[in-house]
């Protein structure tokens, strides 16, 4: 138990680290935390809503460290940075809040667990959906048998992205940056969410076997998928299926279908609605938040909600990715281009990964023209 206030660092204070500075701002002022300094190697935004004021900034985060002594840092960097700032955070003495994902293979997660082990922290993972209490709902009907056997989970989402979303950062849209895999795609980045949802509602069990994969990109100029779908059984035998776009014309925010001997879920992860098997509406729930899940874990030992041992399995998922080769260009002939920004749009993606995930079908499976 540690019941001081706890100091909060943040390291990536801009691009992502932007929501958390926002996240931490009611608190602050609310006096249940410190924001005792923040680092970027970039010049900080500012914002009117989250004024650096006199938090001290820095552009070395090891200074950062050394100067601020934080008991909590938050890392918003980009992916290949995750592993040596979380394992500096920890060896002096801090607990983290590392953004997904974690680290970008399973070697790396045995060097960050092992740090973890040694050095007694904790490391909570940025899947903030799985806070959601409509994830808690699910796992209790399943838990009492209200979906029977456990058969299969399929998550679909179809969302859109513009040409200025791979301008965003260098490292978007890449396959690898400064020779580190980091594969900026739909499955490893805005999607990665979709898949640690559904291995954790399938139980958390490790996959059994291939992890079957197609990617496809509809933009010449990335070297990543935009289109794929992935599936594997776990050592529960659980079937799970993710399949995304950023090209489809409808939007599926993140629909998940969870199918028992008896009847079927529909949990839409982004937005905490659930429909339980026998119920005509879903309903709203509400989500813990991460960070103030990891403050409690520090100062009552409750436990953590998305700690690094739950993300071993999508550590998994994520390397098979990162390994695959440039995915195949989508043929123009189902491409359309539409708008001032304009987002490309593949035929059909949308009812395509709905069809993907409802019945734990591959592209290739489906008779699609492009698949
Ligand atoms: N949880 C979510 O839903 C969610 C959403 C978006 C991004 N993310 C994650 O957040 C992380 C950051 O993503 P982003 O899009 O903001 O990336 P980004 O490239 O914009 O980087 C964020 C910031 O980190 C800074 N930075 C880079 N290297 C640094 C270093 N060594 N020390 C200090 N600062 C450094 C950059 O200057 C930048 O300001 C990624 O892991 C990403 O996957 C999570």
């Amino acid at each position: 138990m540690d019941l001081r206030i706890p100091r909060i660092a943040i390291v990536g204070a801009n691009g992502y680290g932007l929501h958390h500075r926002h996240n931490i701002e009611p608190k602050r002022r609310a006096g249940a935390l410190e924001l005792v300094g923040l680092c970027d190697t970039a010049e900080i935004v500012e914002s009117p809503d989250i004024p650096v004021g006199d938090t001290p900034v820095f552009d070395d985060y090891q200074r950062l460290l050394e100067a601020t002594d934080p008991h909590i840092v938050i890392i918003a960097t980009p992916p290949p940075t995750h592993l040596p700032i979380a394992s500096a955070a920890m060896r002096h003495g801090a607990d983290v809040y590392l953004e997904k994902p974690p680290v970008a293979s399973l070697d790396e997660y045995e060097l960050l667990y092992d740090v973890m082990v040694e050095t007694g922290r904790a490391v909570q993972v940025g899947f903030q959906a799985l806070g959601s209490h409509a994830f808690n709902a699910l796992r209790e009907a399943m838990e009492i048998g209200r979906l029977g056997t456990l058969e299969a989970v399929g998550v679909a989402g179809s969302w859109q992205r513009p040409d200025s979303y791979y301008r965003r950062s260098p490292w978007a849209g890449k396959r690898e940056a400064n020779g580190t895999l980091i594969a900026d795609g739909a499955l490893a980045n805005p999607f990665a969410h979709a898949s640690q949802e559904a291995l954790a509602i399938a139980g958390d069990w490790p996959l059994d076997g291939e992890i079957e994969l197609e990617r496809l990109r509809c933009r010449e100029g990335i070297e990543v998928d935009d289109t794929a779908v992935w599936r594997g059984v776990n050592k529960g035998g659980v079937s799970v299926t993710v399949a995304v776009t950023l090209c489809g014309e409808r939007k599926l925010e993140g629909d998940i279908y969870v199918r028992g001997t008896e009847g079927e879920a529909w949990f839409e992860y982004p937005t905490d609605r659930l429909r339980l098997p026998g119920e005509d509406e879903p309903k709203q729930y509400g989500r813990t938040d991460l960070l103030d899940n990891l403050m409690l874990h520090r100062q009552r030992g409750v436990g953590l909600i998305s700690g690094l041992r739950r993300a071993k399995t999508f550590t998994r998922v994520l390397e098979r990715v990162l390994n695959d080769p440039v995915p195949r260009l989508v043929d123009e002939a189902h491409l359309k281009r539409v708008g001032d920004d304009p987002v490309t749009l593949l035929d059909g993606a949308d009812a395509a990964v709905e069809a993907a995930a409802r019945s734990g079908k591959l592209f290739s499976e489906l008779s699609l023209p492009w698949g």
